[in-house]
């Protein structure tokens, strides 16, 4: 059956570099979903839109973004997903009063879960990032209990082959993300989403990120070093499990760096007596990076966009920020 007789649609949620979604209602049922519509006009872009709905039916865990159904029309496609409607993970943060240690380890416990369960399916996202995790609702509706958090994004994602836990991939991703391996142009694997994790992590604590710079080859030289500071200012009041724990998953040598099973097993991810100390300042910083994020987002997006109506083909391979 067709998508149009079966949900009706409402109001727009957001808007990808190629895609709009809609909140929509099952007409049967009554319940309410998610619809990303995603336009297609090559037989490449088509099988690309294809594996992604391959690799998101093969997921079903509360902390990954659920895929329901996807109906194809004659130039699109409809991804009938969860509802969630509490921004990205940033966009949360910045509107709560209060933010500690503890409260990043609610943060990261559920994406080091994500992660280990996909992994676990032989899936490497290759695109962590706050904007790729979305939150069911917001802290603040919920009296600032952290809400579950979602990871999406997965176009993409990657299944390894049975005989081998690399592959070969271009580089693509948001610069500031990439792992040492993927800069410097080798083979990859799980080990690049412990990185991008890392990364995150790091921003959370710190409200700035471990490496940057704003040229790109400049950038990834630093990533390929794999060098970064904890300052005291915002680093001295941190358990020595979180920063132990960021050692080991910016480990430049990927055989060296630690896999999400450690993850979840952790010290520090399992200790639910961390700090609740109000870090202010983390805050206050995390907002002045999340604004800038916003803003490059929407450069990217119109970037993205021309150059998809000017060159279809080749727009896909920059598209990502
Ligand atoms: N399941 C959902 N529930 C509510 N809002 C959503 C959902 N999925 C996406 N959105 C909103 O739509 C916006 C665009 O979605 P998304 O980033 O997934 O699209 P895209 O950029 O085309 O895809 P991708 O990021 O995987 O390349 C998001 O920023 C978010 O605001
Ligand atoms: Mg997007």
């Amino acid at each position: 059956m067709e998508f149009v007789c079966q949900y009706d649609v409402r109001e727009i949620l957001g808007q990808g570099s190629f895609s709009e979604v809609k909140r929509c209602i099952d007409k049967r049922t009554r319940q309410a979903f998610a619809v990303k519509e995603i336009a297609y006009d090559t037989a490449k872009r088509r099988d690309k839109i294809e594996q992604e709905i391959k690799i998101r039916h093969e997921l079903n865990h509360r902390n990954v973004l659920k895929l329901y159904h996807h109906y194809r029309a004659f130039d699109k496609y409809y991804l009938v997903m969860e509802l969630a409607c509490g921004g990205d993970l940033f966009e949360d943060l910045v509107t709560r009063n209060a933010f500690s240690e503890s409260t990043a380890r609610e943060v990261m416990l559920q994406l080091f879960n994500a992660v280990h369960y996909i992994h676990g399916h032989r899936i490497v996202h290759r695109n962590i990032r706050p904007e790729t995790l979305i939150l069911s609702w917001r802290s603040a509706e919920n009296n600032n209990h952290f809400p579950p958090l979602k990871l999406s994004g997965f176009r993409l994602a990657k299944k390894l082959p049975e005989h081998s836990d690399l592959i070969n991939c271009p580089v693509k991703g948001s610069p500031l993300y990439l792992a040492p391996e993927i800069v410097t142009k080798q083979p990859i694997g799980r080990e690049v989403d412990i990185w991008a994790c890392a990364v995150i992590f790091y921003i959370l604590l710190a409200s700035y990120p471990p490496f940057w710079s704003t040229n790109r080859g400049e950038l990834f030289g630093i990533i390929a070093r794999g060098k970064y500071n904890l300052p005291d200012q915002q680093w001295k009041s941190i358990s020595d499990g979180a920063k132990k724990l960021i050692k080991n998953m910016f480990m430049v040598d990927r055989n060296d760096r630690i896999t999400a099973t450690d993850l979840v097993e952790d010290v520090w991810t399992q200790n639910g007596k961390l700090s609740i100390t109000n870090r202010k300042g983390t805050l206050e910083h995390l907002n002045a990076f999340n604004a800038k994020r916003k803003l490059r987002g929407a450069v990217y997006t119109i970037f993205a966009m021309k150059r998809m109506m000017d060159n279809p083909e080749s727009a896909e391979s920059n598209a990502v920020k």
